[in-house]
């Protein structure tokens, strides 16, 4: 039996991308070619040395960028959700309750985490595209002093609006509680300090900032967050943070499978930052990306949707122009070769995405903005 049919790529391939867009998504986002590269290797077993030693590798480096030394950082096979499920089973008691900020659509898949997995959510909301003010928590967790832990969105991927993290972690800590962080579209692409900030649950995907392809979760967990796990039985197995930590200090792999490509490519796209002179200046690549991005929306005469002070490093919300549909936007551009995230949530119609994660460069941010202004002018002309 012949068993090699190389055909078959060319087949696939035609399913899946008939042709090549530009991604302005809001991840998965366009991958680094030496991620991709690295990801087409053959598997090894995720029990043997040579996994370990990629497994170990990856979550060094990654608990140096994130400044995470006290922290365990834990790699699992899952989508960011998964950690934001572990963060509720593995530290918060069954029936106990939990302040979640919300500024979109991600804060409130947060109350629905919370109270899917039978613990109370307090939810301190505000209006889209505000982000949450220190005072506003402080006041917040005055009124509900019960409360086990405070969850933050870092950055609202459906709003465009990062969150003043530094300053929301200090206010919780000063009133002792714990600190869970979804920041699937921050890390990789804005500061993180782990450790400094006394963050106990900060977890992301691969498919985000690091522009690696999806189905790999990251996560820092504080000692707090393992003390507190010992004390609750029921915090089930796949989402088990005491035996993540276990099967990583045991032999530096995870309990079940892990995306062993996924691994490979977030290890390259690691080496990537350090061969650009490590993380402040691949932060700096994103601010200045994002206010390439920003600018160009201004110029064209786009209103932003996030409040000023609060702009994402990673996606620009853009309010749809009065008369015209975000879904006509998006499908002409993707007509053009561009793929950009339609609005999410409450907003889907009233305005527009333009991610910039991963692999995109200034010119293709300047030819997306000369195609944009062709389709406004000519969905405008109707
Ligand atoms: C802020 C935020 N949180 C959570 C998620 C969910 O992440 P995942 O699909 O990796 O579970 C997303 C995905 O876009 C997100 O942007």
């Amino acid at each position: 039996m012949k068993l090699s049919h190389p055909e078959v790529v060319d087949e696939v391939l035609k399913l899946m991308q008939p042709r090549e867009l530009k991604l302005f998504t809001a991840g998965p986002v366009a991958c680094f070619p030496e991620v991709l590269e690295v990801m087409r290797s053959q598997m090894l077993s995720h029990r043997s040395p040579e996994y370990s030693a990629l497994h170990r590798d990856t979550v060094l480096r990654l608990a140096e960028f994130l400044e995470a030394r006290r922290a365990t950082v834990l790699l699992a096979p899952c989508s960011g959700t998964g950690f934001m499920e572990a963060s509720i089973r593995n530290a918060v008691t069954p029936g106990g309750k939990v302040l979640v900020t919300s500024v979109g659509v991600f804060g409130d898949r947060y109350v629905e985490v919370v109270e899917s997995n039978g613990r109370r959510a307090v939810v301190l909301r505000k209006p889209l595209g505000e982000p949450i003010l220190p005072e506003e928590l402080d006041e917040a967790l005055r009124r509900n002093s019960d409360v086990e832990a405070v969850t933050v969105t870092h950055n609202e991927t459906s709003t465009g609006v990062i969150n003043p993290l530094k300053e929301l972690a200090k206010v919780a800590k000063e009133r002792e509680k714990l600190v869970f962080v979804d920041a699937v579209s921050s890390m990789g692409a804005a500061d993180v300090r782990v450790d400094e900030w006394g963050l106990d649950i900060v977890f992301s995907s691969s498919q985000k900032a690091f522009g690696v392809p999806p189905g790999l979760a990251m996560a820092a967990v504080s000692e707090e967050v393992f003390e507190k796990a010992g004390k609750i039985i029921d915090r089930g197995w796949y989402f088990d943070l005491i035996a993540l930590r276990e099967d990583l200090i045991k032999g530096w792999s995870t309990p079940s499978t892990p995306p062993i490509p996924q691994v490979a490519g977030l290890n390259a796209a690691l080496r990537i930052i350090e061969k650009i002179g490590g993380k402040n200046p691949w932060l700096e690549m994103h601010e200045r990306r994002a206010g390439r991005v920003r600018s160009k929306v201004v110029e064209l005469g786009l209103e932003l949707f996030a409040k000023p002070g609060f702009y994402s490093p990673t996606i620009t919300v853009v309010k749809t122009p009065m008369g015209l549909k975000s879904s006509d936007i998006y499908k002409s551009l993707r007509g053009r070769g561009f793929e950009i995230a339609m609005g999410y949530g409450p907003v889907k119609e009233t305005t527009f995405r333009i991610g910039h994660m991963g692999y995109i460069t200034d010119q293709d941010i300047d030819h997306l903005f000369k195609e944009l202004s062709d389709v406004l002018r000519n969905l405008k002309r109707g």
